[in-house]
């Protein structure tokens, strides 16, 4: 029924936090924490696929994640490079349209076109979009959409203008065009934060924080986060 339906956030984004700790809790590398991580990312996807989301976004790796052990981020790469290969034949069958987003610059060449043929072969995908962020930064972004508008513009300017930037315009060059922004942000393991995440991004979106570790964050604590957020009242500033 459509009425059950009001509720549901259109775009949901997830800073996944915890895998580390989890990880140490049972005496293990943090890269153990990160792989059962792969699997709540899974169970998360079907559950957005079930319940009709159209976005869920998850924070994947950030810029300030380059300073961590080298062997950290080399697991990790390769983590997220086998997890797109084995999950892209699931997304094509759900209907899931794959999006990575990010500053590539930093990704080995591998990783990138595992990334390109994932996205273009699950692009008219309609059911759910599943965008990662890789390599991200809220500030990063501003500031690529702020450069970005000036390059456009400034030749077009007379002598002694300046350019002009409109929200709208600043919206529209960062690398999250097009994409709604989110309706529910979650952070898991008890972190209280934003940490650099879609700055610009999250002006109106209601943020729910659990104490759960990321690997523990399945189904069941996932629709609990969707029913917290369904009894939200949002006024965007409004009375
Ligand atoms: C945060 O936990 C987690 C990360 C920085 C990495 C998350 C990445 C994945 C789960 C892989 C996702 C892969 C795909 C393809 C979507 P932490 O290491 O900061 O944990 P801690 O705070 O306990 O140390």
């Amino acid at each position: 029924m459509a009425s059950e339906k009001l509720n549901v956030p259109e775009h949901v984004t997830i800073i996944m936090d915890g895998n580390g700790r989890w990880a140490k809790q049972r005496g293990q590398e943090r890269l153990y924490g990160h792989k059962e991580g792969v699997e709540s990312v899974r169970a998360c996807t079907e559950l957005a696929v079930e319940k009709g989301i159209k976005y869920l976004s998850v924070f994947a790796f950030s810029e300030e994640n380059w300073d961590r052990p080298v062997e950290e981020i080399e697991g990790l790469m390769q983590l997220m490079l086998k997890a797109i290969s084995m999950e892209t034949p699931t997304f094509q069958k759900n209907g899931v349209r794959f999006r990575v987003i990010g500053d590539f610059s930093r990704l080995s060449q591998k990783l990138r076109d595992e990334i390109a043929d994932c996205m273009k072969l699950t692009e008219h995908n309609t059911n759910l979009q599943l965008i990662i962020f890789l390599s991200y930064s809220g500030k990063w972004d501003i500031m690529q959409a702020a450069n970005k508008f000036i390059a456009d513009n400034a030749s077009k300017m007379k002598d002694g203008e300046v350019p002009q930037m409109s929200a709208q315009d600043l919206a529209a060059n960062l690398s999250t065009s097009g994409i709604p922004d989110p309706d529910l942000l979650i952070r898991t393991s008890g972190e209280q934060r934003i940490s650099n995440y879609m700055l610009w991004q999250t002006a109106y979106t209601e943020y729910y924080f659990t104490e759960v570790l990321w690997p523990d964050f399945r189904k069941t604590e996932f629709q609990q986060a969707l029913d917290a957020y369904s009894r939200r009242e949002r006024r965007f500033g409004k009375v």
